[in-house]
C-alpha cells in the first residue's frame, strides 16, 4: 500500500479521498526541515501547500518519493531540478484557486482607491473622516495586467466588466490576442507609463530578478497603483518603499513578500501600502478544490499510474 505524508494544513477532503483509494496517509503539519528528513524515508508521495519547503536536502534524504503534490499554483517552494534528476513527478492544482486570488486582488483594488482600511480606522477611533476621506472610481481607469495565466485572465474579465481599459503584457497574450479584442496588448514599457493601476499575476524571472524596480517605477503615472497577489520577488521592496514614501506612486497592496512568512519587513508602517498575509487563495472553497483536486490526482498516479498537471 503506498504511503503519503501531508505535510501542510490543507482540507480534509485530500486526506479521505486517498484513503478511500486505499493510500495510506498521515498529516503532519510545521515539521522543522530536519523532522521531515528523519521521516520522508518513508512515504513515495508529498503533498505541500506553500509553507514547506522542498529542498535538495530533503530529496537527498527522500529514498522512496515517487511524487510530489502541490495542492496550489506555486512550485517555487519546491526544488524542481533535483526532484527531475531524481525522477520525482511535481504536480500541481492549475486553476482551482484561481477565482479566489482574482477576487482577493479586486478586493485590494477597491480597498486601495476607496480607502476602505483609512475609513475603517478613523471610523473606529472616533474621527468620523466623512471629508478627508475622498476616493476615485474604477470605470475609465487603465489596468495593467503583466501575466495572462488563469488568474490574470480571470481578473481582466471582471476588471473589464467593471468599466476599466485593459492593457496586457505577457508573451502568452501574443498567441490569444485574436480572442480578446477588447483587451490592448502592451509592451512592459507601455503599460508602465500608461496604466492607472498594474497588477502583477506572473512568474518570477529564471534568475529571481524583479521585475518592477525604480527603474520601473520612476516611469509610472504619480497616481498609478500597485497590486501583487502573485509572488513576492516580483516588485523590488526597497525601491517600492522609496516610491511610497517619496509619492512616485499614490499607493501599492501586497499578498506576497520576498520572504514568507513576513513578520519583520521594511515596507510595514506605511500609510499608502495594504498589506495581508499571503491569503488570496485562502477560501473555503478554494482550499477544497486544490485538495480534491491533489488527491485525485494522487489516486490516479497511484491507482491507474496516469500521470496529471505534471510540472517537470
Ligand atoms: C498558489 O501558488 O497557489 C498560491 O500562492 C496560493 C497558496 O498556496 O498559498
Amino acid at each position: 500500500m503506498p504511503r503519503v505524508l501531508i505535510s501542510d494544513a490543507m482540507d480534509a477532503i485530500a486526506e479521505n479521498l486517498l484513503k478511500e483509494s486505499k493510500i495510506a496517509v498521515d498529516v503532519k503539519v510545521n515539521l522543522d526541515q530536519q523532522e521531515l528528513i528523519n521521516i520522508i524515508p518513508n512515504y513515495e508521495g508529498l503533498i505541500v501547500r506553500s509553507a514547506t519547503k522542498v529542498t535538495k536536502k530533503i530529496l537527498d534524504a527522500a529514498t522512496n518519493l515517487k511524487i510530489i503534490g502541490r495542492a496550489g499554483a506555486g512550485v517555487d517552494n519546491i526544488d524542481l531540478k533535483t526532484a527531475s534528476d531524481k525522477k520525482i513527478v511535481v504536480m500541481n492544482t492549475p486553476g482551482g484557486n484561481t477565482n479566489a486570488t482574482a477576487e482577493h486582488t479586486l478586493a485590494l483594488l477597491f480597498s486601495l482607491i476607496r480607502k476602505i482600511p483609512q475609513a475603517n480606522n478613523g471610523t473606529h477611533n472616533k474621527l468620523w473622516e466623512k471629508k478627508k476621506i475622498k476616493g476615485n472610481e474604477l470605470r475609465g481607469k487603465k489596468l495593467g495586467i503583466i501575466g495572462f495565466g488563469n488568474v490574470g485572465k480571470r481578473f481582466s474579465e471582471m476588471c473589464y466588466g467593471l468599466g476599466l481599459k485593459i492593457l496586457i503584457y505577457s508573451k502568452y497574450f501574443n498567441e490569444v490576442k485574436d480572442q480578446h479584442l477588447n483587451y490592448q496588448n502592451a509592451n512592459l514599457d507601455f503599460l508602465i507609463k500608461h496604466s492607472d493601476i498594474i497588477s502583477l499575476h506572473c512568474k518570477a524571472n529564471a534568475n529571481n530578478a524583479p521585475i518592477i524596480t525604480m527603474e520601473h517605477l520612476s516611469k509610472m503615472k504619480s497616481n498609478c497603483l500597485i497590486i501583487n497577489t502573485a509572488r513576492g520577488n516580483l516588485v523590488d521592496e526597497s525601491d517600492l518603499k522609496k516610491a511610497l514614501e517619496q509619492n512616485i506612486i499614490s499607493g501599492a497592496a501586497l499578498d506576497v513578500f520576498k520572504v514568507e512568512p513576513a513578520t519583520e519587513n521594511e515596507l510595514f508602517g506605511l500609510n499608502n501600502l495594504i498589506l495581508t498575509p499571503h491569503i488570496a487563495a485562502s477560501t473555503s472553497e478554494a482550499q477544497i478544490i486544490v485538495a480534491e483536486m491533489i488527491a485525485e490526482q494522487f489516486c490516479d498516479y497511484f491507482t491507474k499510474n496516469e500521470i496529471i498537471n505534471s510540472v517537470n
